[in-house]
Formats: C-alpha cells, structure tokens, sequence
C-alpha cells in the first residue's frame, strides 16, 4: 500500500511532533495517516488537539519555570495596590486565553461530530458485523435475498463508496475501530448501533476489537480490505456462490471427516449440511488471507495447528482441540483450503 508522504511540519518548534506522527502514520494502524473523509475529520480534531495542547503546555510550564526562576527576587518592587493590579492583570488576561481555547475546541468539535453524522447516506453498501468473543462476523445485506452472503474476519469494501456498518454484538460489549478509516463504535448486546466509513484509496486496513471483552479481547483483529470497484464486484460475486463439491477423492474424504467431526458443529459451509453460526462462516475460507481473527497467515501449517490445538495460539479460545489421525488431518486440509 503506498503511502502519501506527511505534510511538513507549520513550523519548526513542531518538526519533533510530525516527526513522531510520521513514525505512527508508517505503521499499517494509524488515526493520523486518514485513508477516507471520517477518519481525515477525525484525524484534524486528532492535531488540532494535540497542538493545542503542547503549545498550552509549554507555555504553563515556561511560566512555572520563570516563576521559580526568578522566586521572590523582584518582590519588593511588587509591593502594594500596583502588586495587587498587576496580579489582577495576568489573572484576568489568563483566564480570558483559556475560555477563547475552549470556546474555539467546543465549536471545532460540534462542526467534527456534525460532519461525521451528515455522511449517513442511504444508497450506501451495508455491511452488519456482529461481535463474538473473538472473531468478527460480516454479513452483507441487500434488499435483494439472493444477494446476501456471509463471511467472517475479513470485510471487503468498494474504494470510494460509502459503507454502513451496522454492528451488534453477540455476548459482551465489542468496540469496531479501523484507525484509517473511523473513529470507534461501540457494539452492545441487545442493540444495533451504526458508523459510516469511505475508503478513498486501496488498501488493507487493519482493525481491532478496542472494548475489552475477554481472554483474547487482545487478538480480536479484523481486516478491511478496500478494493478498487471491479475487483469488489468480482469479490462480491464469487463470495454470493455456494461451495464447489470436493472434486478428488481427497477433498471428498476431508469434507466427510469435516461433516464426521465437530467442525460442522459450529461452522456453516453453504452448499453442504454444515449450517452452524457458532463460529465463522468457512465456505469460502480459502479466499481469505488470515485465519484466527486475522492473527495467523492462512497457511496450510498455520491451519493444521490451529484444527488440532487452537489454545496453544489464542488460550481460551471456544473452539474445542480436535484429535484427528494424520491423513484425515491432510484430507481435512486439503478440502479447506479447496474453499475458495
Ligand atoms: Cu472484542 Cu475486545
């Protein structure tokens, strides 16, 4: 993904600070580094705030400084009613800087809700993600049945249209944050609540679930992977089949051991008898870059440790170990990774 280099600092005394920004921007999370119009909203109040607040916090601890510095040296010139005006001068004058801060951070902030709230849009693609503990489920919604397909863990967006994400969470309380793209919404069970987001360049964004929720709230991540439009519609349209029947004798051997075992117990594959919504949707796992809450690569060697022991990479997992001989093991790889 290529990055915009950082707009030089406004002035010297701040290179320091953009320095720093420009080290978060790098890493492949960040508030400041806004890859659509919320999170550059978001991102502005981000600086103004942090400007603000160094230049107010210098300037107090410049005072302080002098103060100690200078101790009661000059006191006596200070004496009397002139001591007392004086005083009443920088009090006065202090107190009115403060209130214009503040006065000017109230309306900046009410004009940054405002503009967020105005990018509720109703043609707008909709995607419901739903918060378990600790793995997204993505369900995209159409007024039109046939064109409603579920997935999990990694959510694919459409460069430059706007998304409607409408979350809720399954257990506890989640939180939905994907720095790049918009600012925290929380998940709350027995309620939907909704954000908007538009990615305006390509891109793999990544998320994290940011309301602790248990054991592995720390490795709740998910991707949102924007893609330029044709390359969506394509997504789209693979994502919509249902899964392709195992086409060697391998694979139909892993789709029995998958069927046999507790796998189907929990996940639904579309196309066959698995139909469970405890655990991800696996039809088309494959096609998917990551396994485990977008926490490990979606290699065969990754696959195979986490169907036989998922504890020993997300301790307290609910998925339960499976104990599987080792050419049912290979079957059942072979026909997951058939999933595409
Ligand atoms: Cu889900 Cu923290």
């Amino acid at each position: 993904m290529t990055r915009p280099p950082p707009r030089p600092g406004r002035a010297p005394a701040l290179l320091a600070l953009a320095a720093l920004a420009s080290a978060c921007a790098h890493s492949d999370m960040s508030a400041v580094d806004p890859a659509g119009p919320q999170a550059g909203r978001i991102a502005g109040m981000t600086w103004y705030l942090t400007i603000v607040g160094t230049v107010v916090f210098i300037i107090t601890i410049g005072f302080l400084l002098y103060a100690l510095w200078r101790g009661n040296r000059r006191v006596e010139s200070y004496a009397g009613e002139g001591a007392e005006r004086h005083i009443r001068r920088w009090v006065i004058g202090a107190t009115a800087v403060t209130t214009a801060i503040l006065l000017v951070t109230l309306v900046y902030d009410f004009a940054t809700g405002r503009a967020l709230a105005r990018f509720a849009e109703p043609d707008a693609l909709t995607i419901r993600v739903t918060g378990h503990q600790w793995w997204w489920q993505a369900q995209y919604i159409d007024p039109d049945p046939s064109k409603r397909f579920e997935t999990a863990n990694e959510i694919h967006v459409p460069v430059g249209r706007r998304v409607r994400i409408e979350v809720r969470a399954a257990d506890v309380i989640h939180s939905f944050w994907v720095p790049n793209l918009h600012g925290k919404v929380d998940l709350i069970p027995g309620y939907t609540n909704t954000t908007y987001f538009r990615a305006d360049r390509a891109g793999i964004y990544h998320g994290r679930c940011a309301e602790f929720c248990g054991y592995q709230h720390a490795r709740m991540d998910f991707l949102v992977i924007a893609d330029p439009p044709a390359r969506f519609a394509g997504w789209y349209r693979d994502q919509l089949r249902s899964s392709v029947p195992p086409a060697d004798s391998v694979r139909q051997v892993g789709e029995q051991v998958f069927m046999g075992t507790r796998c189907a117990m929990c996940h639904a594959i579309r196309g066959t008898e698995a139909g469970s919504r405890v655990g991800p949707d696996l039809t088309h796992l494959a096609s998917r870059g990551t396994i485990a809450s977008a926490t490990l690569p979606n290699t065969r060697g990754h696959l195979a440790g986490w169907v036989l022991d998922p504890q020993s990479q997300k301790p307290g997992v609910y998925m339960p170990p499976n104990q599987l001989k080792p050419d049912e093991l290979h079957a059942l790889l072979s026909y997951l990774q058939s999933l595409k």
